[in-house]
């Protein structure tokens, strides 16, 4: 099998590409704190976009949040993210990166018509080395921007 060569386009987001592992906590106002373990693969296919897919279990070891989508650069230093979830959300959003660090904020929330009320998000990815950082926080449930969760991956 070929493997493709990493399309130009993204050069600036290939500090996110790997198998990442590691593990997280959440909490929000409306429910109770709780941690969970992570698989995240940030991977490319040679075209002009990152595959994205995350895979999250609980303290038992079961099956908890999972999301997929695509990181779509824009010129040198932007991107744009759109990620489903299976509780009935597709997030799209846009940011910037800078210095091994991408910061996006939702540029629209869409919710299938049984979907837990979530209006906007804001995401950091930051990568030290092969350690990554990453933090959610979300507009829901009748709350202001929140902070939902934040993870500590490594890079095998
Ligand atoms: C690592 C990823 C995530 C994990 C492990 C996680 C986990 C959880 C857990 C355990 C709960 C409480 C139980 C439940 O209602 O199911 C919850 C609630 C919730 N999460 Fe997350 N979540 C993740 C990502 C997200 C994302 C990306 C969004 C939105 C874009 C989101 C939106 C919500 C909402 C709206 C609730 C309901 C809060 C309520 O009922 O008051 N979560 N999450």
């Amino acid at each position: 099998m070929p493997s493709p060569t990493l399309h130009p386009d993204v050069a600036h987001l290939s500090f996110l590409l790997g198998t990442w592992k590691g593990s997280g906590k959440g909490e929000y106002p409306t429910i109770e704190p709780f941690t969970f373990t992570e698989e995240t693969v940030f991977g490319h296919v040679g075209k002009p976009f990152l595959t994205f897919v995350q895979r999250t279990k609980d303290a038992a070891g079961l099956p908890l949040h999972t999301e997929s989508g695509y990181l779509r650069p824009v010129g040198a230093e932007r991107a744009e993210f759109v990620v489903s979830i299976p509780s009935g959300i597709v997030e799209l959003a846009a940011g910037t990166v800078e210095e091994n660090r991408l910061v996006l904020s939702s540029t629209g929330v869409h919710r299938t018509a049984t979907a837990k009320e979530v209006s906007a998000t804001e995401r950091a990815y930051e990568v030290d080395g092969d350690t990554l950082h990453w933090t959610l926080a979300m507009a829901a449930m009748g709350q202001p921007m929140t902070h939902h969760l934040s993870g500590e991956l490594t890079r095998s």
